[in-house]
């Protein structure tokens, strides 16, 4: 978690760096500071809440400078508090630091540290890199760094200045996410892209271990044992304006309103006209598939909802046994794993933790291991034999969208083309799956003309306590999509239950009024949702239903009916979340919540 931001040139540091903290706020808002270096003199701001607060700070008493680091922080170790915020720094106030991630050996460094004299202020675990920075330093910036490094065990990504070294930032990154922008007589350091692309696209991705030392006309990138290390330049080819709100309210709604375009992106580069499938580079053959006698699906949150529906897929189309199951619980589950297995994880930020872990645990048992991710140069994406990108741009929200449809349509891609090349899907059912997938975005385009109807009911639901979402097959997968949306977002209580479950003691919830929202897509499913639907409806639940157009029936025991185009079952998924994502943004915003920043969440979840 947390987002690190740094910059050395010749503008005001100060303004880059909350400029590119803005754009990090979605790595966690609990607190944010900076630290500016200026005519030998370190100054350090840093406060507790949103970024603003530091701005108003700033504004009213600016700190000049052109070389600084700065830092927005989700509170791991210490609450959050001014105190806890970073940068952090040594005792002297020389040697400043930023950090995202957790040094997990931190007590017992804090111990040798104290026993040397040092003095901590904060509870953090970062402020111990501050202090051995300074116990290392001899006059060398950087082999004090290289120095540190070696004591430090855990995850981060460090920036790190030093006021005898005022020409240069140091940068070092272990399993955080860490980028360096090129500019011209000026670079930048910083956890994402989007920090930097107002200022450049080139960029370059550090590696675990490696070390960058930034100075204002030159980027020297090493091991962080010192040993040279040579990178291409990678050169962002999206625009800044993907990472900005473009007109829209929250970034939320804006990513909701992408997706057909980030469905396109995905689905159009991979597909030929002879509807073959391009999977980039995946180099998964015919025999690897026939080898593979167990797949495994492993994510964390909306990411896990959307691994769900690979696994209906890749189970009834490529025949092999599917489990799909969430990172935090996999690998205590003592899973059969061996080199005979595919694992599979979906992640947006190819950062999460658990799902990392997941990978990492497959990879030491032999398994074969594809990542679906959306951030390229990601830890996951790194570290998988094979990656496909969801090419749904910058998701900025906390709240997921465009990426879990996007990666629907990834898993969907995945299973049909293993299922092509095991031959073990009939022809004319792939073909009817493919051009069913192509009609997908002008399908999303028909849903999103439903924003204001959506609105009106999310009026009708909006001071609810609790609201249920039921739902058979992978209607219930959809449905457990649909409540997470609303509950992190609006805040209200929801739960999601497969339908037929709902009256083995759930329904004893359910009072006069009391909102369900009822998925009915699945045609081989309708009859038996239909009788479930009724059973709430008697009880006095006000239903809203969910159905595919013509499907009439539902309607005579609903109060509402939402209707999606007709598309095939298996496909369903990725247009029957929509309504549900746009009904979950209406009732947060109708609540006045801060939707694209829940409380008590963070975009990227880099600890277990
Ligand atoms: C909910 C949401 C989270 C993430 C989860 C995994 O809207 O975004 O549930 O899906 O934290 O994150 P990634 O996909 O980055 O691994």
């Amino acid at each position: 978690m947390c987002g690190i931001v740094g910059y050395i040139g010749k503008q005001e540091a100060s303004n880059i760096l909350v400029e590119g903290l803005s754009k990090l706020e979605y790595r966690g808002y609990d607190s944010a500071g900076i630290a500016i270096l200026k005519d030998n003199k370190l100054d350090v701001r840093k406060y507790k809440g949103r970024l603003a607060v530091l701005k108003e700070n700033l504004d009213k008493n600016p700190s000049k400078g052109n070389v600084g680091i700065g830092h927005t922080r989700w509170a791991t170790h210490g609450e959050p508090s001014d105190v806890n915020s970073h940068p952090h720094a040594n005792s002297s106030g020389n040697i400043a630091v930023v950090h995202n991630g957790i040094i997990e050996n931190y007590i017992e460094l804090k111990e040798k540290l104290i026993m040397k004299g040092y003095k901590f202020l904060s509870e953090t675990d970062t402020e111990v890199v501050a202090h051995l920075v300074d116990m290392y330093y001899e006059g060398d910036l950087v082999e004090a760094v290289s120095k540190v490094v070696k004591d430090l065990e855990g995850a981060y990504a460090l920036g790190v200045i030093n006021k005898e070294n005022p020409d240069k930032l140091i940068a070092v990154r272990k399993d955080s996410p860490l980028i360096i922008g090129i500019g011209e007589g000026e670079n930048f350091i910083a956890s994402d892209i989007p920090a930097v692309l107002k200022y450049t696209r080139n960029i370059f991705i550090m590696e675990d271990g490696e070390m960058a030392v930034v100075e204002e006309d030159n980027i020297i990138l090493m091991k962080s044992d010192g040993t040279p290390v040579e990178k291409e330049v990678y050169t962002v080819n999206w625009d800044v304006e993907a990472a900005e709100k473009g007109g829209y309210d929250h970034f939320m709604i804006k990513e909701i309103c992408e997706q057909p375009k980030a469905v396109k992106d995905t689905l159009s580069p991979r597909l030929n006209k002879e509807n073959q499938i391009r999977l980039d580079d995946i180099s998964l053959t015919k025999e690897d598939l026939e080898k593979i006698n167990q797949v495994y699906i492993i994510a964390c949150g909306t990411a896990y909802h959307a691994g769900l529906l690979g696994k209906s897929l890749i189970q009834k189309y490529v025949d092999v046994p599917v489990i799909a199951e969430i990172g935090s619980e996999f690998r205590y589950n003592d899973p059969f794993i061996d080199e005979k297995s595919l694992m599979i994880v979906v992640s947006q930020s190819g950062e999460t933790a658990d799902t990392l872990a997941a990978l990492r645990m497959a990879k030491e048992k032999g398994a074969r291991t594809l990542a679906v991710t959306n951030v390229v140069g990601s830890t996951i994406s790194r570290e998988a034999d094979d990656v496909f990108y969801t090419w749904a741009g910058p998701e900025i929200a906390v709240a997921s969208t465009k990426a879990y449809t996007t990666q629907l349509v990834s898993l969907s891609l995945i299973a049909l083309d293993m299922a092509n090349k095991k031959e073990t899907i009939q022809k004319e059912e792939y073909n009817e799956l493919i051009e069913e997938l192509r009609l997908i975005p002008e399908k999303l385009e028909d849903i999103l003309k439903m924003d204001d109807s959506i609105k009106e009911l999310a009026k009708e639901i909006c001071e609810s306590e609790h609201i249920f979402y039921i739902g058979r097959g992978i209607d219930y997968d959809v449905a457990r999509e649909g409540s997470l949306k609303l509950k992190e977002v609006s805040y209200i209580h929801s739960e999601a239950m497969a339908a037929g479950e709902l009256k083995h003691g759930t329904i004893a919830l359910i009072e006069d009024g009391t909102p369900v929202i009822a998925l009915a897509t699945q045609d081989k499913l309708y009859d038996k949702t239909v009788s479930n639907i009724k059973e709430v409806h008697a009880r006095g639940a006000k239903i809203i239903s969910l159905g595919k157009m013509g499907n009439t029936e539902i309607a005579k025991s609903s109060d509402r009916v939402i209707y999606i185009p007709d598309v095939v079952d298996d496909l369903s998924p990725i247009l029957s979340v929509v309504p549900l994502q746009i009904l979950a943004y209406h009732v947060a915003t109708l609540r006045g919540a801060d939707v694209d920043k829940p409380r008590n969440l963070a975009k990227s979840v880099t600890v277990e």
